[in-house]
């Protein structure tokens, strides 16, 4: 009897060395990095936001009214300001989304007696005061530090319409509108970095064919004007018109096709994407904030989607614009989740968690591979609505796992694509295979080299050698981001389980090695000693 006792506890003490020593020592990925061949700049417009006027993004999420007890500049909510002046975003794209197509700008401007209320017809029809109109929108990316991507209505409104909100905005002549905008409170003309020419027009922006769709185009890219004299030439507003939202080219055929026979009437920038990652269909259903790694798996899986989307585009594009003039602007993208229970469906609330910062990082990856072609992003949304870097909840605030990603990534903004190579290896649960790793570099503008490397797998650490013969890189430190689990949040009492903790690499033999843990995120900057 003893004997088996024994044989048995010898069996259980092998059985957790076995599953010990799989989860280490798998042999280390070899990384090499291309740095003499490096390739295009990561346009810094791709850490985009998206800040629609949908359930609390706008109203309690950035806007809380000069009169309110939560700290405040002129109604805007400093602990917000904060947060987002420190992932230094690049552009927000507003008002909307599907609310774009029905917002009248006339209505959010003057004094905020005089407002009219109106219905959110888009998103759950209640009240909109338009306490936070054009220039409060304005006054937030001044203190953020950001640019204005403005959507402009075209499912709704009039180029004339349209084209009157420019001139509010950027007309430095003393206009009639310039005068107005004088009136409250701004004096000098706005900058407007970007307008969207309508939004989801072949559905929520008014069920338009490509050709109706075109039609309109050419109306608003020529009528819709930037009057700011510094914006004239060489700063000029960047137009945008509205791409897909599926996989099929024929829309994108017929905007392109017609692009290439443009003359100096009308003309566009870019192109518009939308692709969220919806794992289980529409509507969406999966938990954002149970679920396990076979979910995690499958969510991972769904999003990896964006690569062959892009190609699929890049395809069309690169036929009547081989040089590569259009942008694409994958103005909307992240995972669209089920309403947290118990919320308003309308308001698309959702959780944010380990999961969601994995999708991040594959995601920008993905733009950083395509920065040829993709040269502007906007993350859905920025506060309170689907993948968001922020929650709020009155006066508290949560800053989510996504919110990191891009915190880590700020280094990649404008920086140069540096080629790498790598085996990523596979991870495999249930039924779904995965890349194990995926990894990018770039050298920054000061000439610094970093390095992303994501351990997709949430059982197993990864071990990464670079080889650094032939680099000047002598060591790598930097940030690493996980977590207990692939479901874990951050929450308004345990605002800290998941933060960006430090890493450095260890030098043996010419190679400098990372110890990566279970699902990952890890930036790096590799120095010269
Ligand atoms: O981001 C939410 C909605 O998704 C946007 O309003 C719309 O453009 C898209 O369908």
């Amino acid at each position: 009897m003893p004997n088996t006792k024994f044989r048995f506890a010898l069996y259980l003490c092998l059985v957790a060395l076995i599953s010990i020593l799989s989860a280490t020592a798998q042999a280390p990925v070899q990384l090499t990095i291309d740095a003499a061949h490096p390739g295009v700049t990561i346009n810094r417009n791709i850490f985009g936001q998206f800040a629609e006027n949908l359930g609390h993004g706008l109203y309690e999420g950035i806007w809380v009214g000069p009169d309110s007890k939560i700290p405040n500049t002129r109604g805007i909510r400093n602990d917000v300001v904060t947060a987002l002046r420190a992932l230094n975003v690049p552009n927000v794209r507003w008002p909307g989304g599907c609310f774009a197509d029905e917002y009248h700008w006339r209505k959010g401007i003057g004094s905020a007696d005089k407002r009219p209320a109106t219905l959110n017809s888009t998103w759950g029809n209640v009240i909109d005061t338009n306490a936070f109109g054009t220039d409060e929108f304005m006054d937030f990316l001044n203190q953020i530090g950001s640019e204005a991507y403005v959507s402009a209505n075209v499912g709704s409104g009039t180029p004339q319409e349209a084209a009157e909100w420019l001139e509010y905005l950027t007309a430095a002549a003393p206009t009639a509108l310039a005068k107005e905008r004088a009136a409250n409170g701004h004096p000098e003309p706005y900058k407007v970095g970007f307008l969207g020419i309508g939004n989801e027009s072949w559905s929520c922006g008014g069920a338009m064919t490509a050709d109706y769709y075109l039609s309109q185009l050419k109306i608003y890219s020529h009528f819709v004007r930037n009057m700011n004299p510094a914006q004239q030439g060489k700063d000029e507003m960047f137009k945008i018109a509205v791409g897909p939202g599926f996989p099929e080219t024929e829309w994108t055929e017929a905007i392109m096709k017609a692009w290439q026979h443009h003359d100096w009437s009308w003309d566009f920038n870019g192109l518009s994407l939308h692709w969220y990652t919806v794992p289980t269909g529409w509507p969406p259903s999966m938990s954002s904030t149970t679920f396990g790694v076979d979910d995690y798996a499958k969510t991972l899986k769904s999003t990896l989607f964006m690569d062959e989307f892009l190609r699929k585009q890049e395809a069309v594009m690169n036929k009547y614009d081989p040089q590569k003039k259009v942008a694409l602007v994958v103005d909307e993208w992240g995972a669209w989740l089920a309403p947290l229970p118990g919320t308003n469906p309308h308001f698309l609330i959702q959780q944010n968690s380990l999961r969601d910062a994995i999708l991040a990082t594959l995601n920008l990856n993905i733009f950083a591979r395509h920065a040829d072609r993709v040269r502007m992003a906007n993350i859905a949304q920025m506060i309170n609505v689907l993948q968001s870097m922020i929650l709020t909840d009155k006066e508290k605030m949560v800053l989510t796992p996504t919110y990191y990603v891009y915190k880590m990534y700020v280094p990649f903004q404008d920086a140069t694509f540096v080629p790498i190579t790598f085996d990523a290896g596979t991870y495999t649960q249930g039924s779904v295979t995965l890349p194990r790793l995926d990894a990018i570099a770039a050298k920054d503008k000061s000439g610094k080299l970093w390095l992303e490397v994501t351990n997709i797998d949430p059982q197993h650490s990864a071990e990464i050698a670079i080889d650094l013969t032939g680099s000047a890189a002598k060591s790598a430190h930097g940030e690493t981001l996980t977590a207990p689990a692939v479901d874990s949040i951050n929450t308004f009492d345990t605002p800290h389980t998941i933060m960006p903790k430090p890493i450095a690499a260890t030098i043996e033999d010419g190679k400098l090695t990372l110890k990566l843990e279970p699902k990952s995120v890890t930036v790096v900057l590799l120095e010269p000693e």
